[in-house]
């Protein structure tokens, strides 16, 4: 008995491993092809989260062409001053050649879902200052509606139940995200069950709401180019 459950767990520790990595060397290949996308002499607007991550690491492989770097998050500064790239502020550049960014999910209009991770309104912000933004993603997380990942909303604390309430009157599930503050010293609440079924028309309406500080779809400034990878190859839509 107790045998038939260490075989059991083991088959599932083991699927889940496969799983992990097989999702891990997607993204490492992603985040490798789009460096073929950065021009020499650029400014690079740069994202967060582990798909991110693993693009740092391979930078040095272009450092030369690289003459400073904007950041969305606190966590992404750090880890590009830890790797010795300049970091600047938003302010200094106004504008950004190109921005890198991962994503929870996108759909084939290259809208997107993102705020995974918490720094949805610096990216929000960044992306919007970006000629071109990239979105590298691995295929998990393409989808044909958006909406199975929980929406993220950053959100002014004092409106939290405001905005909660709000949200259950649209039929989804809002959930306080525990024991996190944004860089912003906001709060997020992951909205479940949300209908997403226009996106852009979503997005106008819970920016309009009082207390929201920005909410994880992307659709009215979507990606401009979506690169998947499927573990085989990557592909550019
Ligand atoms: C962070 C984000 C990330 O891009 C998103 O969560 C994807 O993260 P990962 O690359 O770790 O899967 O929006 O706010």
């Amino acid at each position: 008995m107790l045998a038939g459950y260490s075989v059991q767990y083991w088959n599932i520790l083991t699927h889940i491993r496969a799983n992990y990595m097989h999702q891990n060397d997607k993204k490492q290949m992603v985040a490798e092809a789009v460096l073929d996308y950065i021009d020499t002499g650029q400014v690079l607007g740069i994202g967060s989260g582990s798909t991110v991550e693993i693009f740092i690491s391979h930078l040095n492989k272009i450092r030369s062409k690289i003459d400073a770097c904007v950041s969305s998050s606190d966590k992404t500064s750090q880890l590009l001053d830890q790797n010795g790239f300049r970091v600047i502020e938003l302010r200094e550049v106004g504008t950004i050649p190109i921005y890198i960014d991962g994503a929870d999910e996108a759909n084939k209009q290259k809208q997107l879902i993102k705020g995974g991770g918490g720094a949805l309104t610096r990216e929000k912000i960044v992306a919007s200052c970006s000629e071109k933004f990239i979105c590298i993603i691995d295929d998990s997380k393409f989808v044909s509606k958006l909406g199975k990942f929980p929406l993220p909303i950053e959100v002014i604390s004092m409106a939290q139940s405001k905005i909660a309430l709000e949200m259950i009157k649209k039929g989804a599930r809002p959930v306080l995200r525990e024991n996190f503050i944004t860089d912003n010293k906001n709060i997020i609440l992951d909205v479940h069950g949300m209908d997403i079924n226009e996106p852009i028309v979503l997005e106008r309406e819970l920016n309009n709401m009082p207390g929201v500080v920005t909410n994880g779809l992307f659709s009215q400034k979507p990606a401009d180019v979506l690169l998947i990878s499927d573990g085989i190859n990557v592909k550019n839509i």
